[in-house]
């Protein structure tokens, strides 16, 4: 069969390729296997989301609007403006913001709304960090466009500079994806960073799309968004689209809650694409995420049980492996000088479950920013996740 070729070339997910590596390699008897491969959280959502989703069943008997419901919207934009401190009136509900179910599928989506068939004559580019969020490259690469991986290792602090790349790249930019907090490695950016990164999309005419799904398990000050940086540039999201979750915020990842929200002329592109191909988040399920967005308490609750955890770690770590708390998200990002060796190792010896770093980035002129690292998400419980690490210091 003729089947699209594109798909060969994004080559198999990190999880896949870790369960080849694994193969049937059994962890060892006798003692619980520990996943932290997966950035899934394990802590509870807020009771009252299951309570919200069955006081709206009778709605399950209705298809969900492809927009999202009004309601959903307009929590989404009092969130933003609570949350950065937005001019009132700078998120309208209706023309800037699109509920999504999950942004995995609107970060894979708003690729095909905003990469053209050519830009300035060439061949489109989609930048991106590396090591980088796997949907990045198969949303670029599906789209039709030129990936073009822009180094975020120990030496450039984690995160990618755009700004430094050739004229050529640029001009034939037509997405930016940046994630901050960073995954894998936790960097946060200033807002004078987002402040630029935002000037430099309007000046070669990209689409920014600021992945900030762990924006709010931090563990210093809050970190700044795109939204935030449109505001103190002139309070318009052009050029500019902002993509957040629930999922890590409210650990309700099953939940399949997120949004879009920023430049009305791409909202209405990716409204129009979502007509034909987009799975609108079911009334119920919205409902719920409207409490949840409304609702901070559990928020301060979920973000300082991580930081507890980070204290652990610490106190495993320290001076091993490279070990920093990160400023941001829930991964601990470690160089252990080979990553595939580790992570086989530790399954095979203390039922540990990571994954290698270099399946999580690509290698580009030589160097490769994954390579000799393993990622590992701190997910559990308290005490699970300081047995998971004290069993990793015995076996590495
Ligand atoms: C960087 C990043 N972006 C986006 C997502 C997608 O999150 P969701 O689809 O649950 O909203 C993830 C999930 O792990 C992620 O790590």
């Amino acid at each position: 069969m003729h089947l699209n070729m594109r798909l060969d070339t994004v080559g198999a997910y990190p999880f896949d390729r870790l369960r080849s590596l694994l193969g049937d390699v059994l962890p060892p008897s006798g003692i619980e296997p520990i996943p932290l491969s997966l950035g899934e959280p394990k802590h509870a959502p807020p009771s009252f989301l299951a309570e919200v989703i069955a006081r709206e069943s009778a709605a399950w008997s209705k298809y969900p609007p492809m927009r999202g419901s009004g309601d959903a919207r307009r929590a989404i934009a009092a969130w933003l403006t609570r949350r950065y401190s937005l001019p009132k009136e700078m998120v309208e509900p209706e023309t800037m913001v699109i509920p999504v179910s999950g942004t995995r599928e609107a970060l894979f989506m708003i690729a095909l709304a905003a990469v053209p068939e050519i830009k300035n004559g060439k061949k489109p580019v989609v930048l991106m960090p590396n090591p980088f969020y796997q949907v990045y490259m198969g949303a670029a690469t599906i789209a039709g466009a030129e990936p073009v991986l822009v180094p975020a290792g120990k030496e450039d602090g984690f995160l990618p500079d755009f700004s430094t790349l050739p004229l050529e790249i640029l001009s034939r930019t037509a997405l930016a994806y940046y994630c901050s907090p960073a995954n894998p490695q936790g960097a946060i950016a200033s807002i004078e960073t987002m402040k630029k990164l935002v000037c430099l999309a309007r000046e070669h005419d990209f689409l920014l799309v600021s992945d900030e799904c762990y924006s709010e398990l931090y563990y210093g000050s809050p970190p700044a968004g795109a939204a935030e940086a449109c505001a103190e540039l002139d309070g318009s999201f052009q050029n500019v689209a902002i993509m957040n979750s629930l999922s890590k915020r409210s650990n309700a990842p099953g939940l399949r809650s997120g949004f879009v929200a920023g430049d009305p002329e791409l909202i209405r592109k990716f409204a129009r694409l979502r007509d034909y191909g987009g799975a609108a988040p079911p009334l119920p399920l919205s409902a719920g995420a409207s409490a949840l967005w409304a609702d901070e308490e559990h928020v301060i609750i979920n973000r300082r049980l991580y930081a507890e955890k980070y204290k652990i770690a610490a106190e495993i770590l320290s001076g091993k492996y490279g070990y920093y708390t990160p400023d941001g998200g829930f991964y601990l990002w470690l160089n252990v000088g080979d990553g595939e060796k580790a992570a086989l190792r530790l399954w095979r010896d203390a039922g540990v479950r990571v994954i290698p770093g270099e399946y999580l980035a690509r290698e580009i002129e030589g160097s490769h920013p994954g390579a000799g690292y393993i990622r590992l998400a701190l997910v559990h419980d308290k005490d699970k996740t300081a047995e998971a690490l004290t069993r990793l210091v015995s076996v590495l």
